[in-house]
């Protein structure tokens, strides 16, 4: 008999916890939260409160909180949540100290407990923690990828449907790049039902999407105190879909790039192929010089923040 996926949630916060109510709700298969030891009595309450909504939503996935790794056996998904968020007046690089440990110890667990599985990663700072999972885990490229495209051009999309006054699902666009104030939307390849978003809206109104778009997780972190989870877990979620489904889907991705986009072994965010095997393709594009130069930035970016990793643990 086919069993259903187990997509399994390391961290069981405010990400992780949304990440499972996202997966739920579209019953993409069976899911385990696992959290610290000094959360387990919080975490197994909180999944029991979530499993006790399927009566109403309409699901019978299976969901477990668990402060133990032996629960993540077999999963095929994993997503690494676990980190501090930030805070206001921090960027996502002043977490890199706190979070390359937490990021390790789980990437250890993860390759011992769940060796076959994809693993998205979504702590922050975002590239740099996917290239800390991928070192720890030593699993191959394809099965490590990061979240923040999504996200990132979920906010993208919104800004511009609300300056349009259209409905958000109609408009379609790219984003390259990190996950950093630098991170590259591209209006060139940003349409609306098929029109050219060029057509509907004039050159400093789509810059102020694409603007409030790069710096859109610091607009929440000082509105709230903490940083955004429901976007950032639906970005997540559209990801396992993907997976789990083997739909094949084009979505922005931080996947690891050698040759591509000319990056020379990190992982940046990019146009991947997502199917059962994980990053299946990276899709290249074409590129003008301005944009490249935009891209060529970011990864810079990427590169300096490894570089402190690597300055914490030489071995990775
Ligand atoms: C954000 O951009 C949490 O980094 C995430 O909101």
């Amino acid at each position: 008999m086919p069993r259903r996926p187990k997509i399994t949630i390391v961290g069981g916060g405010n990400v992780g916890s949304s990440c499972a109510l996202w997966a739920a709700s579209k019953e993409l298969g069976d899911i385990v939260v696992l959290d610290i030891p000094q959360a387990e009595n919080a975490i197994k309450g909180k999944m029991l409160d979530l499993a006790q909504c399927g009566p109403i939503e309409r699901f019978d996935s299976k969901i477990t909180g668990t402060a133990n790794y032996e629960d993540i056996a077999d999963s095929d998904v994993v997503v690494i949540t676990a980190g501090l968020p930030r805070k206001p007046g921090m960027s996502r690089d002043d977490l890199v100290d706190t979070n390359v440990k937490i990021v390790r110890s789980v990437s250890e667990n993860v390759k011992k407990y769940a060796p076959n599985s994809v693993v998205i990663v979504v702590s922050n700072p975002l590239d740099a923690m996917v290239y800390t999972a991928w070192k720890t885990t030593g699993f191959p490229t394809e099965r490590i990828v990061g979240q923040a495209g999504c996200l990132d051009v979920a906010r993208y999309r919104t800004f511009i449907a609300w300056e349009i006054g259209c409905s958000v699902e109609d408009v379609q666009a790219l984003l390259l790049g990190g996950h950093g104030d630098d991170m590259v939307p591209l209006p060139r390849y940003t349409s609306v039902h098929g029109v050219p978003v060029s057509q509907l809206l004039s050159a400093e109104k789509i810059n102020a999407c694409v603007e409030r778009a790069k710096v859109g997780g610091g607009e929440i972190v000082k509105l709230l105190g903490t940083s955004a989870y429901y976007a950032p877990a639906s970005g997540v979620i559209q990801m396992v879909e993907a997976i789990v489904k083997d739909k094949k889907r084009i979505l922005p991705c931080a996947a690891y790039c050698d040759k591509e986009y000319k990056v020379g072994g990190y992982f940046v965010g990019v146009p991947c192929v997502l199917g059962a095997k994980g990053v299946e393709k990276i899709v290249e594009i074409e590129m003008s010089p301005d944009e490249t130069k935009l891209m060529d930035t970011s990864i810079e970016h990427v590169k300096e923040l490894v570089g402190l990793v690597k300055k914490l643990y030489p071995q990775l």
